[in-house]
């Protein structure tokens, strides 16, 4: 028979998972963090820091008496070229993308501002990174801890758990 107390734990740890699932796990990004969206930012450095999943929304802050935001192909992001944009994502200078498909997407802002550093291109990644492995008992207490990294390691965790469940039942 196996210890009870391991077990309880070992479902408590399955049941905080699967809460944590049923959020819409879609993170609000906010473009530049502190920063916002404006001049002398390097997107292309804060991008390069994150990870960004189909489901997630781009969240752009900045001052529309100025500034805009503008999705546009990869061409015209490498040129700055405002013209014949594919969609005009401004609103009032608290705007949100949504990143519906696994892809790249680019924005600028015209004005000139994209040659002063106002130009961002993410590549939203349609599915998690790969599962890690089946945790031993051990290890139960660990993949806990991984909770608190966010809905990410929740997904992991709960996809590795299941499988050890079934092996337990
Ligand atoms: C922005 O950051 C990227 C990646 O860190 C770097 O390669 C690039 O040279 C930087 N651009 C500017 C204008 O500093
Ligand atoms: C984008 O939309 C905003 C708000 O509707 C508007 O004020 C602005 O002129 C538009 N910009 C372009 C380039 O179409
Ligand atoms: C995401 O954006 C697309 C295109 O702009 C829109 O049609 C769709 O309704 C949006 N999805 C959500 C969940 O708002």
């Amino acid at each position: 028979m196996h210890d009870h107390g391991g077990r309880i734990r070992f479902f408590a740890v399955v049941a905080v998972a699967a809460t944590l699932l049923t959020c819409a796990c879609s993170d609000l990004i906010k473009v530049g963090g502190k920063s916002g969206w404006k001049p002398n930012v390097n997107y292309t450095h804060w991008a390069a820091h994150r990870r960004f999943y189909v489901g997630d929304w781009l969240y752009f802050v900045f001052d529309k008496h100025y500034y805009n935001v503008l999705e546009v192909k990869e061409e015209n992001y490498e040129r700055c070229d405002d013209g014949d944009f594919v969609k005009n994502v401004t609103r009032g200078g608290r705007d949100v993308y949504n990143l519906t498909e696994a892809r790249s997407y680019y924005f600028i802002s015209s004005g000139g501002y994209c040659f002063h550093g106002m130009k961002l291109s993410v590549h939203a990644r349609g599915s998690l990174p790969p599962p890690l492995p089946a945790p031993d008992m051990k290890s139960t207490e660990n993949s806990a801890s991984l909770l608190i990294g966010g809905h990410r390691a929740a997904v992991l965790v709960v996809a590795a758990l299941s499988t050890f469940i079934l092996r337990l039942l």
